[in-house]
């Protein structure tokens, strides 16, 4: 890779970076979230499958919830060290102790801003505080990382003198935030270098996305000697977030070649997980983790896919635990018709399969999309209606709903095997789901693995879009997705298409 001889050649890069990840405490902090003890534990446990070195696990002074939460994080035995964040107060301190953490977190502001308007503190004071709070933190026989707040606003040879402070006083490993996103990467460069030589201790950078420079930034900071990184899962945290994890470890890994101790595989699970119980939700181009990453719809590009997927592919989609699509729409070519109804295991000759393209197109032309469940009925109209062992066809679905719930009955056929059902759920999604797995399971089990449904906005015409990732009776993973008007109808939809593709996949299918 040409970059990697550039790259080594300009900077002293480490062999591997530790990866502090901070998805808990300031993806926490993310305005709207606030995630259950249990939904921490969740994180956490993922977190540490995912291989990152440590887990900013929370604030423990901030609340008796908190607190739990990072003490029964500690006591999970993970792999990864646990850390908490703690002011330079004793008692914020001994919150982060008492709960059993292996690092404590110490932060100070040194900007003159924050000395001025939030500590109302001198320098000076400042200077004494840091010491004070680095040396008793130490002396409870905890590792100490200190941050000091707002370090790219801060004067430089004031933070140097605030860094050598807690150095002298025994910090492990210093961290320099970029608070308020304000850094660039040349700044970055500089401080980290400096940091480094004026106190000969890990340096860390926690960088902040405000001028979309989060991850820039971060990769400056390794590009200096840097050792610590500090990123949240999906680049969640405070206003527009940190810098992202999944951008920052793939590019480690893919364009520098520094290691880490991120298994990539695990990176797509995590960002779901993260994003499901935070409900902060992925862009669709989003690097890495967006719905989009791996998604390809032009002709051209297509065509250059299927004959070899490097050429519109910076990595393969399987590297970071995802899959790649080939997706119908206006901007589609022969090539990703064929691929598709293969896909479906429909067998048609080159002149039906045209018939096919030109529909799909004449539906993009209108604006809009064509997934999966849209295509099968195309399909359906130009080589008429398959009524095989491996098509669903959905008979009845009906919805009664009040404000303690819905009641969904479903009919369904299966070849000529008919299937009904009939249940109760919280909202006429979850019925209407309920209902379908139901009338199946006389005939499979369905795995629901992971479920998303958006309304793209509020109108007569509102759109909803349902994906879903599926197994039949242990079958591999199947996607599903469709695309229509009522959020129960398309659910179903969507879920019948990823059912349809694991029997065509099936042994035998
Ligand atoms: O952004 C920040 O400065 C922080 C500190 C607590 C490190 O999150
Ligand atoms: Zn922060």
């Amino acid at each position: 890779m040409a970059w990697r001889k550039i790259l080594s050649e300009e900077y002293n890069l480490p062999e591997r970076v530790s990866i502090f990840d901070t998805t808990l405490r300031d993806g926490e902090q993310t305005p709207g979230v606030a995630l259950k003890p249990e939904e921490k534990l969740e994180i956490a446990m993922q977190l540490d499958r995912l291989g990152v070195d440590v887990i900013e696990a929370g604030f423990p002074i901030t609340s008796k919830g908190e607190w739990k939460a990072v003490s029964e994080i500690c006591k999970l035995g993970l792999s990864a060290r646990i850390c908490a964040l703690a002011r330079c107060e004793k008692n914020d301190i001994d919150a982060a102790v008492d709960a059993g953490v292996d690092w404590v977190h110490l932060f100070l502001a040194t900007s003159d801003i924050h000395l001025k308007h939030k500590l109302r503190m001198t320098r000076e004071q400042a200077l004494e505080k840091i010491r004070e709070a680095v040396e008793y933190a130490k002396s409870r026989g905890v590792v100490v990382h200190y941050s000091a707040e707002d370090a790219t606003r801060t004067e430089h040879d004031f933070l140097m003198r605030a860094l050598k402070v807690a150095a002298d006083a025994g910090a492990d490993s210093l961290d320099i935030p970029d608070t308020v996103g304000f850094a660039v990467p040349a700044a970055i460069h500089r401080i980290v270098s400096s940091a480094k030589r004026v106190t000969g201790k890990p340096i860390a950078v926690h960088c902040h996305d405000d001028m979309g420079l989060a991850v820039a930034n971060s990769l400056s900071a390794v590009e200096a000697g840097a050792e610590i990184i500090h990123a949240t899962v999906n680049g969640i945290g405070e206003r527009a977030g940190n810098a992202s994890l999944e951008e920052i470890v793939v590019a480690l890994h893919v364009l520098y070649g520094v290691k880490t101790n991120v298994n990539l595989r695990e990176i797509y699970r995590t960002s779901r997980l993260v994003a499901k119980l935070t409900r902060v939700w992925v862009p669709k181009n989003k690097a890495i983790v967006g719905e989009n990453a791996f998604s390809h719809e032009s002709g051209i590009h297509v065509h250059g896919i299927l004959g070899s997927p490097e050429t519109y592919e910076p990595i393969a989609p399987e590297t970071v635990g995802r899959r790649r699509r080939i997706v119908a729409g206006k901007h589609s070519g022969i090539h990703a018709i064929d691929f598709l109804l293969k896909e479906y295991g429909i067998d048609v000759d080159r002149a039906k399969a045209k018939e096919v393209l030109e529909k799909v197109k004449t539906i993009g032309d209108m604006g809009a999309r064509v997934p999966d469940a849209k295509l099968k009925t195309i399909v359906e109209e130009v080589v008429g209606k398959s009524n095989g062992k491996r098509s669903i066809s959905l008979e009845e679905l009906s919805i009664v709903s009040n404000m303690n719930g819905s009641v969904a009955r479903i009919s369904l056929k299966i070849g000529d095997e008919s299937f009904t059902a009939e249940s109760f759920g919280r909202s006429p999604v979850v019925a209407s789901l309920s209902a379908l797995l139901s009338a199946l399971s006389r005939k499979m089990n369905v795995r629901l693995i992971d479920f998303r449904l958006d309304a793209t906005s509020y109108s007569p015409d509102l759109t909803c879009e349902a994906e879903v990732v599926l197994s039949v009776d242990d079958s591999s993973e199947s996607f599903g997705e469709a695309v229509g008007h009522d959020p129960a109808f398309v659910s179903v939809a969507a879920v019948i298409s990823g059912i349809e593709k694991a029997m065509l996949h099936s042994v035998g299918g």
